[in-house]
């Protein structure tokens, strides 16, 4: 496999630029615009010192935006246990880079975000998938998974809330991952940037990073905050050694993010909480819309999701033709299944749009045409 191959979801995205000006593929909550992120936050976030350096900002981040992380998302853990990243993205190549080597055995659960499968795939690690049962709400099946993991396995990798399906395991179950993991002395990685998008608060899990000593977990203002403009994000974990690592791979790349953006992030970072419920007001209104069209047309299916904006829906026909059948005939994209690494025949809608029900519009048009396939 070459290095850097095309994700499958840039190469379909590629394909059709231009011919679906109307989206249905955001994974992330309706951005806010500045004006109502500073009444969110109650300041003017743009608003800086004049005498603000813009030298070289700190590798591991600012210090008081790591001050915030662990005041409002990660309270068990010290400053000291987290780093900031260029995005989402990088967090994962770094950390990923810092720990696995050639030959590594791997663990990944599908289907999922292509990059925590293909980066570790072209580090050369061995990575074993194991696919969520989607007959029953994408369940993680810990009897499979306890068979898989043994004392060769270098890293698990799991997202939990769960990118595309919206699927999220209860907390007994991320423990018994983390006592297997203890058990064989393996590195769990956890891509928590869909944290705090939860539709009911008591389904939220502890990061992962605060109950194992080798756990990382990773999270970024793209997600659950919804402002992805703002490359913001981060890795936590107890193992000072790692992070150590993986300031060493960000030399390679970002070195340092914008003193700017890292500034900008502290106040967002203290909204957190009114923040995500703000989200989720339109989130759980939209989810309604999708809910009673699964009624209307029951060749059109999905698990009810329990956090985040999207769904993994599927139709009484191949994923892939359906998808390029919305972009043909009602310019409107979704993204097939085979951009997730899964063998399940489904496709990745999201409705986190304020607009959802106008976009939707050529989603009932071609579903009322497959009433009949
Ligand atoms: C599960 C998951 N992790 C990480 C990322 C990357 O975040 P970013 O786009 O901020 O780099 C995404 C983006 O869609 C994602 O869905």
């Amino acid at each position: 496999m070459p290095t850097f191959e095309t994700l499958y979801m840039g190469g379909f995205r590629k394909k059709w630029r231009g011919k679906a000006p109307l989206s249905l593929n955001a994974t992330n909550p309706q951005p806010y615009t500045l004006e109502e992120l500073n009444l969110l936050v109650g300041a003017d976030i743009l608003k800086m010192d004049s005498d603000l350096l813009l030298g070289y900002n700190s590798r591991e981040g600012l210090p008081e935006l790591r001050n915030a992380l662990n005041r409002y998302l990660y309270p068990m853990l010290n400053p000291q246990n987290l780093i900031t990243t260029a995005g989402g993205n990088e967090a994962i190549f770094i950390s990923m880079h810092a720990l696995l080597e050639k030959g590594d055995k791997v663990i990944s659960f599908t289907p999922t975000f292509e990059p925590l499968i293909k980066t570790a795939q072209d580090i050369g690690c061995d990575v074993k998938l194991l696919e969520l049962n989607e007959h029953e709400g994408w369940k993680l099946e810990l009897d499979k998974f306890e068979a898989l993991v043994c004392d060769q396995t270098k890293m698990v990798i799991m997202n939990f809330p769960h990118n595309p399906t919206g699927a999220l395991i209860d907390q007994k179950t991320l423990d018994r991952i983390v006592t297997l993991c203890r058990k064989h002395e393996v590195w769990l990685f956890s891509d928590e940037v869909f944290r705090g998008l939860e539709h009911s608060a008591d389904l939220q899990l502890e990061p992962v990073a605060e109950i194992y000593e080798k756990g990382i977990s990773i999270g970024v203002l793209s997600k659950s905050h919804g402002v992805p403009s703002i490359r913001v994000g981060w890795i936590a974990s107890q193992s000072l050694p790692f992070l150590q690592r993986a300031i060493e791979v960000k030399n390679y790349l970002s070195i340092c993010n914008g003193t700017i953006g890292e500034k900008i992030a502290v106040p967002i970072i203290e909204s957190s909480s009114k923040i995500f419920e703000n989200h989720l007001d339109l989130l759980v209104s939209n989810l309604t819309i999708l809910e009673k069209l699964k009624e209307i047309y029951p060749h059109f299916d999905f698990c009810s999701p329990k956090a985040g904006c999207t769904v993994f829906a599927s139709v009484n026909e191949d994923s892939l033709v359906f998808a390029e059948r919305l972009i043909n005939e009602q310019n409107l994209m979704v993204i097939p299944g085979k951009a997730f690494v899964t063998k399940a025949n489904a496709f990745r809608l999201g409705f986190s749009y304020d607009d959802f029900e106008t976009r939707i519009k050529g989603l009932v048009k071609v579903l009322d045409q497959g009433r009949d396939l």
